[in-house]
């Protein structure tokens, strides 16, 4: 495999504590093995997510500076929408400050009661949101993906012949939409393979 270096520089840094196997025993003892129940000042390496963990850019430091903050018709918000309009093909963009918060909005208008949505594996606040809805979080993930053992490459792929039979099951009117978590975190944070994508939005874009 060919290394290469990391081409940037870091360029701040951010003391974090040092803590026992005690001490962590201790913290995860009193949160009832709750991770979001764990304060953040005891968490000496953080696994729970990759979110909040980046350094930002140089640019990006920059682009607070550059940012206009006009309460409404921001010149950032314009290139903020082309931008993701260009990258997504989407004619309609709604920022939101979290993942979380954008899942809660979406399945306000996709979910429900009698509604299923299929996932590779759903992160659990998508699966928290959906459930919330009233709709059912379905996971599908291929059989490699629950033996440990196997060194397929791409164990976060979902299982396109289980969502075929779904399909068939229930119907495409209860399935509002199909979703692919990427990577998938849930699966142990799994790569998806391009193949796989393709193939899912095939199934779904000729069911519909
Ligand atoms: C699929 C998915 N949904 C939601 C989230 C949560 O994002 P946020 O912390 O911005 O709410 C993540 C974070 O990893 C995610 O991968």
């Amino acid at each position: 495999m060919k290394t290469i270096i990391e081409p940037f520089r870091i360029k701040s840094v951010e003391p974090i504590r040092m803590t026992t196997p005690e001490e962590r025993e201790a913290a995860l003892t009193k949160a009832g093995f709750n991770l979001f129940k764990v304060p953040a000042r005891d968490v000496l390496i953080d696994l729970l997510t990759d979110s909040g963990t980046g350094a930002m850019s140089s640019e990006q430091w920059a682009g607070i500076m550059r940012g206009d903050e006009s309460y409404a018709g921001a010149r950032s918000f314009e290139r903020f929408e082309s931008t993701l309009q260009e990258i997504t093909g989407f004619d309609h963009i709604l920022p939101t400050h979290q993942g979380r918060a954008s899942e809660r909005l979406l399945f306000e208008v996709i979910g429900g009661p009698g509604m299923v949505v299929p996932n590779n594996a759903h992160f659990d606040t998508t699966r928290a949101n959906a459930e919330h809805s009233g709709c059912e979080a379905l996971d599908l993930p291929i059989p490699e993906a629950k033996d440990p053992a196997s060194r397929y490459p791409f164990k976060g792929d979902l299982d396109i012949q289980a969502l075929e039979a779904l399909i068939e099951r229930v119907g495409v009117e209860r399935i509002p939409a199909v979703m692919i978590t990427i990577t998938n975190n849930s699966g142990g944070g799994q790569p998806v393979s391009l193949g796989n994508m393709r193939a899912k939005s095939a199934t779904a874009t000729a069911c519909a």
